[in-house]
């Protein structure tokens, strides 16, 4: 068997399961997996702590020096520090998921991220995103966008946050899905998209365990193929 290792983007809306799903996968593979979501949450974090206006953009670029923000690939999720404190369960915050996008799409934000991201990635590693397959990994071995139904994504979601502090309406979850993709696929720089040489996995109809299984064979087709 070719156990050779390869870089795995993987890319796709609000809410398909790609974190979970690309944790999971990275375990199977003895891969390393990293949640670029996560530093993006974490700029909103510190902006919010900061008192910062979200939409001021200078204001949040001026920021990002003295954020010493890393990352802490661990097995059961990729922590995220921000001048040494953990902020891994801050960012999953409903005051984060509702001004995420707006941070996302600044230049100087992407710019400081996705170098970050670059320094981190090599082969044997799984990074999910927006802009994995476009711009952080353009050369990575297996593209996958992962997506599914608006209304499928929203379901999953709104089942995670039973019995948490984060509890929403559906329709609440639903129309902050919806915004998200908005946004993410219309800002200017470096919108989600679905590249060319992607394999589209549309989990609408598959389960979890399903899901991993498809993208656990696609790997192992690459890899057959290098
Ligand atoms: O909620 P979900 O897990 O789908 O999102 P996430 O992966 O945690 O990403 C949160 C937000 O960060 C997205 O809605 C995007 O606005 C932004 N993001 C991005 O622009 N580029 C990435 N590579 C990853 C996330």
């Amino acid at each position: 068997m070719n156990t050779k290792k390869i870089a795995i983007a993987i890319d796709g809306p609000a809410g398909a399961g790609k974190s979970s799903i690309s944790k999971v996968v990275a375990n199977e593979l003895g891969y390393l997996y990293i949640d670029t979501g996560s530093m993006y949450r974490g700029v909103t974090w510190a902006v919010l702590d900061s008192q910062i206006d979200v939409k001021d953009q200078v204001a949040v670029e001026a920021l990002l020096p003295s954020l010493n923000l890393t990352l802490e690939p661990t097995a059961t999720a990729c922590k995220v520090y921000i001048k040494g404190k953990d902020v891994t369960s801050l960012i999953r915050q409903q005051q984060i998921n509702d001004n995420v996008s707006t941070i996302a799409s600044y230049k100087g934000v992407r710019q400081y991220l996705v170098e970050r991201q670059q320094e981190m990635a090599a082969v044997g590693v799984i990074l999910d995103g927006r802009d994995i397959g476009s711009v952080v990994l353009p050369n990575a071995e297996l593209k996958i966008y992962l997506t599914a139904s608006v209304d499928a994504r929203a379901k999953r979601r709104w089942l995670e946050v039973q019995g948490t502090s984060n509890e929403q309406t559906l329709d609440e979850i639903k129309k902050n899905v919806v915004s998200r993709d908005e946004m993410d696929k219309n800002r200017e720089e470096s919108p989600l998209v679905c590249v060319e040489d992607a394999v589209v996995v549309d989990s609408s109809n598959m389960n979890f365990d399903e899901t991993v299984a498809y993208i656990l064979n696609l790997v192992q087709e690459t890899i057959n193929h290098e």
